[in-house]
């Protein structure tokens, strides 16, 4: 079975070392993982005065995250949490009450900074959200990727041996935890 995969990534920077580590990821996945973006860039800051008409950035938004059947948090740490836009995407995810994205979709996180703790403290603050949400996570592995210059290219080709093959494992586990998830729960729920 193919599974797809919608996969944030929390950077709107142009030059953002998320994106390329996203893009490598993408590169290393199993095949058997359809990846695909799902972006946020165009919602607005939200609140719940939206819910009882989501404007159409917003419906497209939670017409994507219906049609994944999981997510992959890529992002970066900022202030040693998650960049606000990526807690605005959520926020407008999780809405209408009962309506919540995630919940039941099973997901993971990891992200890179040129910092040595490689985003750890913004991803233990995601997970808390993703709790809360009721995402299904992949508890391990972990992944805190230090960005050095170079270490991806634009087009995402991973240029040290060791990360490429840590990134090909990562997905590979990502894949296996997608699996069990859906032995036990119904797709497309
Ligand atoms: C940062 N950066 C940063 N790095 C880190 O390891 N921990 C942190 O708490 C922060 N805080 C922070 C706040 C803000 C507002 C900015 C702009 C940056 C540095 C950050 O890791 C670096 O800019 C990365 O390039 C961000 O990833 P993207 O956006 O390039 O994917």
């Amino acid at each position: 079975d193919t599974y797809k995969v919608g996969y944030f990534i929390g950077s709107l920077a142009a030059g953002s070392i998320n994106r390329k580590l996203a893009k490598a990821l993408v590169r290393l996945a199993p095949k058997h993982l359809e990846m695909e973006e799902i972006s946020f860039r165009d919602l607005p800051l939200y609140s719940y005065d939206y819910d009882a008409d989501f404007p159409p950035p917003a419906r497209a938004f939670k017409q994507a995250l219906a049609s994944v059947d999981a997510i992959l948090f890529v992002t970066p740490e900022y202030n040693r949490s998650i960049p606000g836009g990526l807690k605005n995407a959520i926020d407008w995810a999780s809405r209408p009450y009962g309506t919540n994205s995630f919940t039941r979709k099973p997901s993971a996180v990891i992200g890179t900074s040129p910092g040595a703790i490689g985003t750890a403290v913004a991803q233990q603050s995601l997970r808390s959200v993703l709790s809360f949400c009721n995402s299904p996570q992949m508890n391990a592995p972990e992944a805190y990727i230090q960005f050095k210059p170079g270490l991806i290219t634009d087009e995402g080709e991973v240029t040290n041996d060791d990360t490429a093959e840590f990134l090909r494992n990562y997905m590979a586990e990502f894949h296996a935890f997608v699996v069990r998830v859906y032995t036990v729960l119904p797709r497309g729920g």
